[in-house]
């Protein structure tokens, strides 16, 4: 079957946190959302039937996750990523921000350190600050419009640190870590007897020439150490059912991990386990065709970019559907960064809230149609004009 990415579905007023009208505001001067990170995609068939026989059926007591949940989640990490993942290790949880909520409280102490890289994803730091836990950030460096991790920091950073949340593929920078990347992080953490979380939600969508390497996947001792953390909620759009996998192979922090878990009464709601299931028996067309489209939008954005924007340099993504933009060449304050992109009609995430110091980046969703995209980049590319000439 091939799936028509191209077609515009409207969002607005069906309960779309990117397209609710508190955020873009309506009408004619309605902003065009480019910011939080879903696709504007429907869902597979599958997906959807699966959902309606649920609903069909018209009751809905209290659920134990489907028989073959783990089964299926196990299925795409071997047959996608090459990880051997068994169902024993597995366990459900409400999104991923929640995942790393249980883990900072079931791996740490308050006062304790979390590491993470810098910028990043906004809950590494604000749940693991809401948990009372110390952040301390590795920042990533940005080298030849690529960023890259800083492994004497790293080194040094990690000796302070109990457990490090590392995101691959990387949210914001889009990077999709290289074996020895992995490797060398991973020979850090086991000096260090640092524990991890390894956010690999962005794991399916990864462009031409990079591999996703599950982390966990690497050596058993790595494995033990490892939460792995995944949904298909990014490739299969399907992010507001909030149901997540979370692979623990170590028995005594999943222990530690699963008593949090269950002292907080973390649960998901059938509906979110229902469509994981049929999502990951049925997906690998619709997840290879949604990369390919993805990546050729990719494309599409960075030459739009490097043709017809001034002051604005795209960082080229390896995986994901989030375009790092540098705006250090529009020469704005940074405070007016966001307001730039308003002004233009666009709303974007402004890069700040994922701390990030200069306070000249922004994030640009490409997880859209083609005509919608088109139409964002080219209101960027009449303001960008317009300021620069
Ligand atoms: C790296 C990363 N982790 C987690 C999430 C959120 O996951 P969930 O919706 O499962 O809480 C996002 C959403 O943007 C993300 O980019």
């Amino acid at each position: 079957m091939t799936y028509d990415f191209d077609r515009v579905i409207d969002r607005r007023g069906r309960n779309s946190a990117k397209w609710d009208r508190r955020f873009i505001g309506e009408g004619e001067n309605a902003l065009l959302p480019f910011w939080v990170a879903d696709t504007d995609f429907e869902t597979l068939p599958e997906v959807k039937q699966a959902l309606s026989d649920c609903v069909e059926h018209g009751i809905f007591g209290y659920t134990l996750p489907p028989e073959g949940c783990p089964a299926a989640a196990a299925r795409w990490q071997q047959v996608r990523h090459g990880f051997h993942v068994e169902e024993e290790w597995i366990s459900f949880l409400a999104g991923i921000d929640c995942a790393i909520a249980t883990a900072v409280q079931a791996l740490t102490q308050p006062g304790e350190a979390v590491l993470i890289n810098t910028p990043i994803y906004t809950p590494f730091f604000e749940m693991a600050e809401r948990c009372g836990r110390q952040v301390i950030e590795s920042p990533m460096r940005l080298i030849n419009g690529r960023y890259e991790f800083d492994f004497d920091d790293f080194a040094q950073k990690a000796k302070q640190a109990k457990l490090f949340l590392l995101c691959n593929p990387h949210n914001p920078t889009a990077r999709c870590l290289t074996r020895e990347e992995l490797e060398k992080l991973g020979a850090i953490c086991e000096e260090n007897d640092l524990l991890i979380l390894c956010d690999e939600i962005h794991a399916d969508i990864v462009f031409d020439g990079h591999r996703h390497i599950p982390l966990a996947s690497l050596s058993p001792e790595l494995a033990r150490r490892t939460i792995t953390c995944t949904s298909p909620s990014k490739t299969f759009s399907v992010a507001g059912l909030v149901a997540s996998v979370i692979i623990i192979p170590d028995p005594e922090i999943r222990r530690r991990f699963i008593e949090v878990k269950e002292r907080n009464s973390i649960n998901t709601g059938i509906l979110g386990l229902v469509a994981m299931e049929a999502a990951y028996l049925h997906g690998d067309a619709y997840a290879d065709q949604v990369c390919r489209y993805l990546q050729a939008n990719r494309d599409f954005a960075v030459d739009f970019f490097r043709k017809n924007i001034p002051g604005i340099t795209p960082i080229v993504p390896e995986a994901t559907f989030l375009l790092w933009l540098d705006c250090s060449g529009l020469g704005l304050p940074r405070e007016k960064l966001e307001g730039f992109f308003t002004s233009a009609g666009l709303r974007l995430s402004g890069g700040s809230a994922y701390r990030e110091p200069t306070g000249q980046f922004a994030r640009l969703n490409f997880g859209c149609a083609r005509a919608t995209l088109e139409q964002g980049l080219t209101r960027i590319e009449a303001a960008a004009k317009a300021r620069l000439g």
